[in-house]
């Protein structure tokens, strides 16, 4: 897909990334990061914090860079990573509607690598749970748990993030031949179609809709600046979300709202590559959010797959700058510091900006792994 020389580029990234990693996971062996701590990754393996919707991105980490050197070393990490995963099934309010993304770059990866029938259960049991998560009157996934009293407002809450936890319903119905799974994950995709995805190509964060009857409330701002922005991790869930629906179901409908969507971010991207956290923030604040570059990246590399000519050219260039602006100018190499991207956010409103986030790296590296042929296919 590339021209020699961008190939060459990626894997020397690629090459600095596996020497930096073969450090950094000796280092974190045992644990389950989120961020970093004075370049000292955290560990959310904790009682406590186990059941955090990031916790499987570490044991995705680990599978790409199995794929990428077939050093077992990394395959004993993400094992650990999923077997540590496992006392969430036995707590209810612990799972949530983010089990694809503790689930596929874990067990789901495991089976497809290995072949491993106790990672298929696991995969299963999160798909049965998600699905066990459908309002059936909205046709949408809800989000979260009644963690606090507040929560049990939000019963009719679905998230555009949902859309890329669809691929566990999708994976499920391929794996035992049972529809149901993708059925309800279509219907969410439909739904998130009508209420999320705007006019122009941007999308809601959070929309709220009657738990009866199914009828939307109103929508919020979520992690971005509020009701109408436009946070550009929600547009990159959706952008690499849709496209994902569409590479499992091969309904056009997901193929052209993902486009409307990368069209709307590519057109966004500011001249440096420099993703904000909302492409409607003020003039005057400058936080970046990089997790949502590397995620795009990964969105627009499918898209670029499945276009020809100069449509296919327009998302590989986009998808190109992110990654170029990522690697160049948004990367730690210093590999006594164990994250990767830097300048990531969670949302808008946090105290805290501009750090590193695990999902970033991850997919940063899966950006490079799609780009360089090599990728182990996750969602
Ligand atoms: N799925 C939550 C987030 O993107 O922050």
């Amino acid at each position: 897909m590339l021209d020699a020389k961008e190939l060459n580029w990626v894997n020397e990234t690629l090459e600095k990334v596996e020497k930096k990693m073969e450090k950094v996971s000796t280092r974190s062996v045992e644990k389950i990061p989120y961020t970093t701590v004075n370049g000292v990754h955290d560990d959310w393996s904790a009682e406590n914090k186990i059941g955090w919707w990031t916790n499987g991105f570490w044991g995705g980490m680990m599978w790409q860079m199995y794929a990428l050197t077939k050093k077992e070393h990394y395959k004993v990490i993400a094992e650990k990573n999923e077997e540590k995963l496992d006392e969430l099934f036995l707590d209810y309010n612990k799972m949530d509607h983010d089990n694809g993304f503790k689930w596929l770059p874990t067990a789901v990866a495991n089976y497809r690598v290995t072949g491993n029938r106790r990672s298929r259960n696991r995969g299963l049991l999160a798909a049965n749970n998600l699905a066990g998560r459908f309002n059936s009157a909205g046709q949408f996934i809800r989000a979260w748990n009644d963690w606090s009293d507040e929560d049990s407002l939000r019963r009719g809450w679905a998230i555009i993030d949902c859309m890329m936890n669809l691929p566990l319903l999708y994976w499920a119905s391929e794996e035992i031949g049972d529809p149901r799974f993708e059925q309800m994950a279509r219907r969410h995709a439909d739904t998130s179609i009508q209420y999320f995805v705007r006019g122009d190509g941007s999308v809601n964060h959070i929309v709220e809709f009657d738990i009866h009857s199914g009828e939307m409330v109103k929508s919020y701002g979520g992690q971005g600046v509020g009701e109408g922005s436009s946070w550009t991790r929600g547009q990159s869930w959706a952008l690499y979300g849709f496209t994902l629906s569409y590479l499992h179901t091969k309904e056009p409908e997901y193929l052209a709202t993902a486009a409307r969507i990368a069209n709307y971010y590519i057109t966004n991207i500011p001249e440096n590559g420099f993703i904000p956290v909302d492409f409607r923030q003020p003039a005057d604040v400058t936080w970046e959010d990089s997790t949502s570059a590397a995620i795009a990246a990964c969105g627009l590399i499918e898209l670029a797959k499945l276009h020809e000519g100069r449509q296919r050219d327009i998302y590989l260039n986009a998808a190109l700058k992110l990654v170029h602006a990522l690697a160049e100018h948004r990367t730690n190499w210093n590999e006594e510091e164990d994250n990767l991207l830097e300048k990531c956010t969670a949302a808008y409103h946090d105290e805290k900006h501009e750090f590193s986030i695990i999902y970033g790296d991850y997919y940063f590296i899966e950006a490079l792994m799609k780009l360089a042929g090599k990728e182990l296919f996750i969602w």
